[in-house]
């Protein structure tokens, strides 16, 4: 079983005016407000990727999460705002809001940028990487399924990278207050 490879804590690097949006705005209401095909900006990101590998069953008329990207996080995020150096490498990046109650089933991440399919199955791709921090300490509650294994205990600003960028993940918040995420991939 393949873990999360910590990176290094990088609370510093979170702004306080982010927080303060997040916790205070919502983005788009995922998998809700994909209803409507109006918003070119997330319904073919999510219909690429995400819906093929997700359970075929889901339901799309709740929220299992709140997500904020480019086009509705208010402040801007270039690759030399990143906690890392990528280099020359593309990114993509989204803040992640659990309410308690939120629930996101176990996935792959999609692609923004297009996967291959071979009958049907998603295909890995070695030059994509994929980061997850928190945004806040660790509390009783907050859940992040990671393949077969529970993460806890994590501090606010603790930057892991997947082992493979198609691990099964899932996210749910149980507790009592809000559980905020920051993810980007590089490719
Ligand atoms: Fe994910």
């Amino acid at each position: 079983m393949e873990d999360l490879i910590y990176i290094g804590n990088f609370k510093d690097w979170i702004k306080d005016e982010w927080l303060e949006h997040l916790l205070n705005h919502d983005g788009d209401l995922l998998p809700k407000n994909l209803k409507n095909e109006d918003d070119e900006s997330v319904l073919p990101k999510w219909d690429d990727g995400f819906n093929a590998s997700v359970t075929e069953n889901f339901e799309r008329d709740i929220v299992y999460c709140i997500s904020y990207q480019h086009h509705n996080f208010p402040f801007k995020i270039t690759a030399n705002d990143l906690p890392i150096d990528i280099g020359d490498k593309n990114f993509e990046f989204s803040f992640i809001k659990y309410n308690p109650g939120m629930i996101m089933p176990i996935h792959i991440d999609h692609p923004l940028y297009g996967r291959k399919f071979v009958d049907g199955e998603p295909q890995f791709d070695p030059k994509i990487e994929r980061y997850w921090m928190s945004l806040l300490d660790y509390e009783r509650g907050h859940v992040l399924l990671h393949n077969h294994k529970l993460f806890k205990d994590y501090k606010q600003g603790d930057l892991y990278k997947f082992q493979n960028e198609m691990d099964w993940h899932g996210s749910a918040n149980l507790g009592k207050n809000v559980r905020l995420i920051f993810n980007f991939t590089t490719w």
